[in-house]
């Protein structure tokens, strides 16, 4: 499973990037207004160069109209070799994707919250499917169903889209996602730091260090 930071915040991609652990990065228009006096274009290409793949960066189009987002992709895809173009599940999405998936632009239906929005988004050539686990989870549903479903309802038909388990909240989330057979986990920054972190850990450093003094100071 790859992951993907789930942000648009340029030091905190940075710093993930140089970790070496993610592969991609996804924003949404949401998370890009969190950031202050962007351009975005210039944050997207500057995104674009720092992560490292194989996975994507997707930014997403707002059109409602399917003439409107094939436009706006095609535009965005133009901005690095590496952008995954984030389409919203709809009718004039799928009609968008089909369109651009035959043009090989990179897409990523998003918004998904069904398996059968999934399926039809894989049909139409998606490169990826986003199902919002938290999102589900907070009206009551498992979230993680959608991808579970998903990931072996994709292999059964040899489909080669991609699914990306999104909205994650929190530590759990990302196992659980690794465990459903998720292509891809895009994780909030401070989801990443937690799966860094243990106490044990932190303890344990510091018996060492303390352990090592006493050696030395002998
Ligand atoms: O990857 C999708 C994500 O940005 C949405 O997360 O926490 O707003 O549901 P959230």
């Amino acid at each position: 499973m790859l992951i993907f930071l789930d942000t648009a915040n340029i030091e905190h991609i940075r710093h993930a990037a140089r970790l070496g652990v993610i592969s991609g990065v996804t924003t949404n228009p949401s998370l890009v207004a969190r950031e202050e006096g962007v351009d975005f274009k210039a944050a997207i290409q500057e995104i674009c160069s720092i992560v490292p793949g194989p996975g994507t960066v997707s930014a997403e189009v707002l059109s409602l109209e399917a003439e409107g987002m094939i436009e706006e992709a095609r535009q965005l895809s133009s901005w690095a070799p590496n952008i995954a173009v984030k389409i919203p599940v709809s009718e004039a999405g799928l009609e968008a994707i089909s369109v651009l998936s035959r043009e090989k632009v990179k897409t990523n239906f998003t918004l998904c919250f069904s398996v059968n929005q999934a399926l039809l988004g894989a049909i139409v050539g998606a490169t990826y499917v986003s199902p919002f686990v938290g999102r589900l989870d907070d009206i009551g549903h498992q979230g993680m169903e959608v991808v579970a479903d998903a990931v072996q309802i994709f292999r059964h038909y040899n489909l080669s889209t991609q699914v990306i388990a999104a909205s994650l909240r929190h530590p759990l989330h990302v196992i659980a996602a690794a465990k459903a057979g998720a292509h891809v986990a895009t994780v909030p920054y401070n989801v990443l730091m937690q799966m860094i972190r243990h106490p044990l850990t932190d303890i344990g450093i510091s018996r060492f260090a303390e352990d090592w003094k006493k050696v030395s100071n002998k």
